[in-house]
């Protein structure tokens, strides 16, 4: 208890060596603030390629700036390392691994099992164990508390133990990693205290919740209600496209009202590691209890099919005009999973390509964040935004709206343009060759 007590003041003196484990798309910037807070830090990472590129002070995540990661390494703040035997050296260890589906679409706790593993095995009194990946709720409590608690070590009088979700958005540009609120629960009240006490420094404001599982369930309802509501927009698409009416313009006027409606947009589908995700850690562990998540399968149902009606309406525009997909050249503008970022995880655009190459179609695409495109067994290279290009193909499907794109210009030189995003929305001249989802 004494050790644990000890932490709180190693904090507030920030002496206390904290640990990130898994330096990616969470774990980075983390770890950079911690840094940026004064507190030395060690990031773990199994990816060799990662630690290499730290170690020369460069920054592989678009949002963190490649002089934070040059100055920290240079000043001895901030260190990479695949060796998990310096666990046994840090206070704090924050786990930041990835939580995605098996090919079954379950669960895949692989990684989050595989980290904890490697604590236990070097756990020491006073130290904070502090769960950050997206996962379901009783993951803290009932996976990694008898694990650590296997050490002989005491929760809540020799080690602490909580989850705090990341809420981090790649490529927002007005909220970053300090001034969105850090939400934590611990295992015991200490727990939830000490954890509160070593973000403190970093977030502009940290929110204590009872229980682990709680916590979990705060970010688990968060992404659940993304992606219901995106379903939602989507179905509505669907309907305006029935109804002949421009979902764009529909919901645009929806979100002129002040109270009582937020915007949702459709899209071509889901993508990234969070949101085609998440809700199945939930309705997963909600199975388990007999209990069937209505809202999360019918969302996933609506938002996995969007990929197919993108490539319904292709076929239907080139149709207009006596073409067929089959041998039509088509450009996908976009590829990455949203708009200025380079993450390809889950993007919807993958299965609208494979779907197009299966009907015969020439596909390129061209993403200035996407050098390179595994489509199946093809790999494309992103192809240069040339008038040639755009003119060359039979359509242009705006699948990603990059936002460092000309779409003046993409209306003005293609011959047909499907824009899945509302890309296109204040080009005001050569509309007519413009559809949209
Ligand atoms: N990407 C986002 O926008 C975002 C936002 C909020 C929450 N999350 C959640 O955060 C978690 C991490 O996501 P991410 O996007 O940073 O994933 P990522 O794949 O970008 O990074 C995870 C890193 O962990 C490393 N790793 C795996 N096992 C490890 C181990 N045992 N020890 C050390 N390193 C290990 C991997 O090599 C990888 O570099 C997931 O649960 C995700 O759902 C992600």
């Amino acid at each position: 208890m004494t050790r644990l007590r000890d932490l709180g003041a190693r904090i507030e003196a920030r002496q206390a060596r904290i640990g990130v484990m898994g330096l990616g798309y969470v774990g980075l910037p983390l770890a950079v603030e911690f840094a940026k807070a004064g507190f030395p830090v060690t990031g773990f990472e199994l990816d060799a390629e990662k630690v290499r590129a730290i170690a020369e002070g460069r920054s592989y995540i678009e949002d963190v700036p490649q002089a934070d990661v040059k100055s920290f390494v240079e000043k001895g703040a901030l260190h990479a390392t695949t060796d998990m035997n310096e666990l046994t050296a840090c206070d704090v260890i924050n786990v930041c691994v990835p939580t995605p589906l098996t090919k079954t679409k379950d669960p895949d706790f692989s990684y989050m099992v595989a980290a904890v593993e490697e604590i236990r095995k070097r756990l020491r009194a006073g130290q904070l164990i502090i769960l950050g990946s997206t996962t379901y709720p009783g993951t803290t409590h009932e996976l990694y508390l008898p694990l650590l608690a296997a050490s002989g070590l005491r929760v809540g009088e020799d080690f602490s133990l909580a989850f705090a979700p990341e809420r981090i958005d790649p490529a927002n540009k007005k909220f970053k990693v300090r001034n969105v609120p850090k939400v934590v629960g611990g295992e015991t009240p200490l727990c939830t205290q000490l954890a509160v006490r070593s973000f403190e420094p970093v977030f502009d404001t940290v929110i204590p919740v009872s229980s682990s599982q709680a916590a979990e369930m705060v970010k688990l309802l968060e992404n659940t209600f993304r992606a219901i509501n995106i379903g939602l927009a989507n179905e509505v698409a669907l309907m305006c496209d029935k109804l002949g009416l421009d979902v764009w313009e529909v919901i645009e006027a929806a979100a002129t009202k002040p109270y009582g409606y937020m915007k949702f947009l459709p899209g071509p589908g889901l993508g990234g590691h969070c949101i085609p995700i998440d809700p199945t850690y939930l309705s997963w562990k909600m199975k388990a209890l007999n209990f069937p998540a209505c809202f999360i399968e019918l969302a996933t149902e609506i938002n996995t099919r969007m990929p197919e009606h993108v490539v319904r309406k292709v076929g239907d525009i080139l149709n207009e005009d006596r073409l067929a997909v089959n041998g039509a050249r088509v450009l996908l503008l976009g590829v990455a999973y949203k708009a200025d970022v380079s993450d390809m995880r889950e993007s919807p655009a993958i299965e609208v390509a494979e779907l197009l190459i299966a009907k015969g179609a020439h596909v390129d695409y061209h993403d200035p964040h996407v050098p390179e495109l595994q489509v199946g067994h093809h790999v494309l290279k992103s192809a240069d935004l040339t008038d040639e290009a755009l003119a060359g193909a039979d359509l242009v499907v705006i699948v990603t709206d990059h936002s460092s794109v000309d779409y003046a210009r993409v209306a003005r030189v293609a011959q047909r343009v499907f824009d899945t995003r509302n890309a296109t929305k204040n080009v005001a001249e050569h509309r007519e060759k413009v559809r949209k989802l």
